[in-house]
């Protein structure tokens, strides 16, 4: 796997799907289905082509949208209902229903420890890490590994980087490039039934193990699961964003209830990694979310035990506003000591199934 920038060489992903919120597959409609409108041609038992599609109905979109001409006239049938139908091949032929993933996208961190965090994005079998924390001298330092690969089980590991950019407020903001990344460690993390995970990470020889959850702020943490298309539709914001043609600084964004946690990921005007937060950016009439955004000092990365912050860590520097256009789309606009900056953003996309959380 490319390591391009601050992201993963981004696979297109030609889902044909639409944007509804995944719904639980039906085999008993898709055996219906099946009989209706396969079983003339694949027979009773689905042979000679439904039987390489079981739970796949990407497979058999592929076929009817124009891989099997013969299939065209089965094409109008929807996405839920080629689901329903792969279901039930997959129950008729033995193989079973697929296995839930479970997506871990959130914000994660330890209650004992205020003041410090790890945002994972979950697309597929990689998990794209952001850590927020502190170095020796007590200012902001950020960490990414973008390419956290599924090891077994529920442990991903993968390279930790350090870069460096274009200060937050330039524009353009020409995107990073091999120049701007320094492997500095690497990090794991295997995430338990019981909702912890162990983080496990190093920086320049600098060995730091965690126990993290995901953080409440809310009445719960959001619920994600997985999509194979786009999120349009989508209520729910929590999710690494990003400007494509700015590959280089992020926006995590937690969602609960009707407010945002929202952690920022880019440069100060010398270039060094800087992160700001926007602890509480709560639902305005209009439909934006504000709140005051902070810039934070803390003990070092790897004190231990790592004293949560007090009041006089916390400097408000700003505003942050976030506009949403749709599920997929939105507006970021931020102040820093008067710096005004306002940017179009999106969902990163990097594997796919993509997360969806509620
Ligand atoms: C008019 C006949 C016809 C109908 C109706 C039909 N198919 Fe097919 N299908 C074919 C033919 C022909 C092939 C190619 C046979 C092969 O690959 O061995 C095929 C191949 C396939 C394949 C294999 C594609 C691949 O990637 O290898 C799948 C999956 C499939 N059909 C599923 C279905 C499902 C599900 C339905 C009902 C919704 C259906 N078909 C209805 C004729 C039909």
């Amino acid at each position: 796997m490319r390591i391009r920038g601050w992201a993963i060489a981004i696979v297109a992903a030609l889902w044909a799907l639409g944007g509804a919120p995944a719904r639980a597959q039906n085999a008993a409609n898709g055996e219906i289905l099946y009989r209706a409108y396969c079983e003339a041609c694949h027979g009773v038992v689905p042979a000679n082509g439904p039987d390489r599609a079981a739970n796949d109905p990407a497979r058999i979109r592929a076929a009817a949208s124009g891989g099997v001409p013969e299939m065209r006239i089965v094409n109008f049938l929807s996405d839920n209902q080629l689901r329903d139908i792969a279901a039930w091949v997959a129950q008729v032929l033995g193989i079973g229903p697929p296995q839930p993933q479970a997506n871990y996208t959130a914000l994660w961190w330890n209650p004992q420890e205020s003041g410090w965090g790890v945002n994972f994005n979950h697309q597929g079998a990689i998990l794209f890490g952001t850590l927020f924390t502190y170095d020796a001298a007590g200012a902001p330092l950020w960490l990414v590994m973008p390419a956290g690969n599924l090891q077994s089980g529920t442990t991903f590991s993968g390279d930790l980087y350090r870069t460096t950019g274009p200060p937050f407020n330039a524009n353009p903001f020409t995107p990073i490039g091999a120049g701007n990344l320094t492997v500095v460690g690497t990090m794991t993390v295997t995430f338990s039934a019981s909702g912890t995970a162990a983080l496990a990470y190093t920086f320049n020889g600098v060995a730091v193990s965690k126990t993290i959850q995901r953080q409440v702020f809310g009445s719960r943490a959001a619920s994600c699961s997985t999509i194979a298309g786009d999120r349009a539709t989508a209520t729910n914001y929590q999710d690494l964003w990003w400007n494509a043609a700015e590959s280089g600084w992020g926006l995590n964004v937690t969602h609960q209830d009707d407010t945002l946690f929202a952690t920022l990921f880019t440069y100060d005007a010398t270039g060094r990694d800087l992160w700001l937060v926007m602890a509480a950016g709560t639902r305005q009439a209009d439909g934006s979310y504000l709140g005051d955004l902070y810039r934070t000092t803390g003990p070092a990365f790897n004190a231990n035990p790592f004293t949560p912050l007090g009041p006089g860590n916390l400097a408000v520097v700003g505003t942050m506003r976030l506009r949403f256009a749709n599920g997929s789309a939105g507006t970021l606009a931020y102040t820093v000591n008067g710096v005004s900056v306002t940017k179009a953003i999106t969902r990163q996309v990097f594997a796919s199934p993509v997360p969806i959380c509620q």
